[in-house]
């Protein structure tokens, strides 16, 4: 455990406006501050930063807590870690033997640790004087990569053997569970452990810390499946993380290149091009869209040329241009993928394509002049509204008015109308974002499909008050008190609430006072998220004094009073029945 008082200390030091900020671009609102949240995409901000309370919550999907619980989520850390990456920004120093992974699970460290003690033994393996060789030969002779870059992406090689790995990771200590929950060996029949990769050469993926978080390893032939990656693990998320962002994030100012492959980007980064990354094996997500908005502010996406890359590249063109970033798509032929142009046709071409990138509008274009016969009316019409809706699409008012501009010219109709259609459908889609927006806080506060607390729907009524009781204690410490002095965890009808309440109060009775970083470990994340909705929604209200507390408190007690005698109905019912 880290000492309360260096929680609060580091709390104190790192004030969420400020942290925030460097993610979120806010605006003041009030005594608030407001912006684009960034856990879902959304085009009207409903994102709120307190610092009253130093909370955030999104009014739009949800999500809220404390910076701590900002910093987890961003970064994808747990709760220890996010405190110590926190506590460093601040230059706070967290006093050693207290690591705090006495809990029964896999902690983080340990998987980090015994990950690169693997990319260790991996690299060893490739330099085998033997056990190597054919590995080497396919890195060296047939994909033509030199010593300088195997050795800046740390490649290795997983020997062909069942037991290499977990034999000698076992000499270094560690457990067959640790090896499991890591993704480097799996359980077969009657428990036996053994290594998930074999005969395949290694490409570590690191974050942008330096730590080996996870595995990619391919074969060496035509076997399947050609890529194994590491699933998600303690220490990562595949759908969080992109391949060599380590290396591109020194090299992202004017922009970043994705690619499909790990191969294209060690490919693109030997060539001199070190600002591409790749995703780990699935389609981009709008996590990563997120992280390249946060390292820069254009994106080339170079996927492969075939159909699947293309349909590839649409999602991807979609969720990077929601999250803000400008994005450019690189047309290649003669080639499958980057690594192949580059070693076809050199670099200097390839830099030559990237020049050449088209814009999202120059690409959907090109696509519908390709699909439709632009000479004949009713293509032409069909290619117009299609056209309509993807400019539509665009958040920015300037990049519409420009697009139609374009549009225009290329399909020869005439722009007013253009115009006046896309205003239409943009209007749509604002009208939608907000109705699903509405929908979502209708559904939450009528408490239907409420996985958090599943029996708010069938007791709103004191669920609400419970809430309000909630979000008063967290927002003064006199309430708090009186709450521990007049209630008791019996008192709450939903269990969630009950476990809430106990908590605050074993908080209190243990550091003097509550804050929610004290029992995030407690609570998953949604949960941290409801508790701080609690204490954001007393806020807004000006009514949160002794006197509605009371109140509050005696309702919830008639409440209870009243599920009580309902209950002792029933089992009085049930009695009487069994009598007969
Ligand atoms: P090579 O040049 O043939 O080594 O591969 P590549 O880098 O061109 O990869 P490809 O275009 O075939 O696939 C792109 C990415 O998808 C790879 O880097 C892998 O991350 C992933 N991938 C490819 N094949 C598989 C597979 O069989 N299973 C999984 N899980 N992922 C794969
Ligand atoms: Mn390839």
């Amino acid at each position: 455990m880290i000492p309360a008082n260096i929680i609060e200390d580091i709390k104190f030091r790192n004030e969420i406006e400020n942290v925030i900020s460097q993610y979120v671009t806010l605006k003041r609102a009030g005594s608030n501050y407001s912006g684009l949240c960034p856990f879902h995409s959304e085009k009207t901000p409903s994102f709120v930063v307190f610092p009253g309370t130093q909370s955030f919550y999104c009014f739009g999907c949800g999500a809220g807590g404390d910076v701590i619980n900002f910093t987890m989520r961003t970064e994808n850390l747990d709760y220890v870690s996010a405190i110590k990456v926190l506590a460093q920004r601040s230059g706070i120093t967290i006093p050693e033997d207290n690591e705090a992974n006495v809990n029964t699970g896999v902690s983080r460290q340990r998987v980090l640790d015994m990950n690169k003690e693997a990319a260790r033994f991996f690299r060893n393996m490739l330099f085998d004087e033997n056990i190597g060789r054919e590995a080497r030969s396919y890195l060296f002779d047939k994909r033509k990569l030199s010593m300088a870059t195997v050795k800046h992406f740390g490649l290795g090689y997983a020997p062909d053997s069942f037991w290499a790995l977990h034999d000698h990771l076992k000499k270094l200590g560690y457990t067959d569970k640790e090896m499991t929950e890591g993704f480097l060996c799996g359980k077969g029949k009657n428990n036996s452990i053994y290594d998930l990769f074999r005969n395949r050469v290694m490409f570590p993926i690191i974050d942008v810390s330096g730590n080996v978080v996870a595995f990619g390893g391919r074969v060496l032939d035509d076997s399947t499946p050609k890529y194994l990656n590491s699933s998600d693990t303690p220490a990562f998320k595949k759908s969080k993380n992109l391949f060599a962002l380590n290396f591109a994030k020194n090299k992202c100012d004017k922009m970043l290149i994705l690619c499909e492959g790990y191969m294209d980007v060690i490919a693109l980064h030997a060539a001199g091009f070190e600002n591409a990354v790749a995703t780990l094996g699935t389609a981009i997500t709008s996590e990563q869209a997120r992280i390249f908005s946060r390292y820069t502010k254009k994106v080339v996406i170079s996927y492969d040329s075939d159909a699947a890359g293309q349909r590839a590249a649409d999602k991807a063109f979609n969720l990077l241009q929601e999250v803000g970033v400008d994005v450019k798509i690189l047309n290649m032929s003669g080639a499958k993928d980057p690594d192949e142009y580059i070693k076809l046709f050199g670099s200097g071409r390839f830099a030559k394509l990237l020049d050449e990138s088209k814009t999202r509008i120059e690409f959907e274009i090109d696509k519908l002049l390709d699909k439709y016969d632009i000479n004949n009316v009713d293509d032409k019409v069909k290619a117009a509204s299609e056209i309509c809706s993807i400019i539509a699409s665009f958040s920015s008012n300037v990049e519409r008015e420009l697009y139609c501009n374009h549009a225009a010219k290329v399909f020869s109709i005439p722009e007013e109308s253009l115009k006046r259609d896309v205003a239409k459908a943009s209007a749509r889609n604002v009208k939608k974002e907000k109705s699903n927006q509405m929908n979502e806080i209708y559904r939450v506060s009528s408490g239907i499909g409420d996985r958090i607390n599943p029996e708010s729907a069938s007791n709103m009524k004191a669920c609400k008050t419970e809430e309000a009781i909630l979000g008063m204690m967290q927002l003064h410490s006199e309430h708090l008190i009186k709450c521990r002095n007049e209630l008791k965890a019996d008192d709450f009808i939903t269990s969630f609430n009950r476990r809430v309440f106990e908590k605050m109060i074993e908080c209190y009775d243990a550091n003097g006072k509550f804050d929610i970083a004290f029992v995030e470990e407690d609570f998953n994340i949604n949960e941290i998220s409801r508790i701080t909705k609690m204490v954001i929604e007393r806020q807004r209200l000006d009514s949160n004094g002794a006197d509605v507390l009371d109140t509050c408190i005696k309702s919830l007690k008639a409440e209870k009073n009243r599920e009580d005698a309902v209950s002792n109905l029933d089992s009085l019912e049930n009695l009487f029945k069994k009598k007969k």
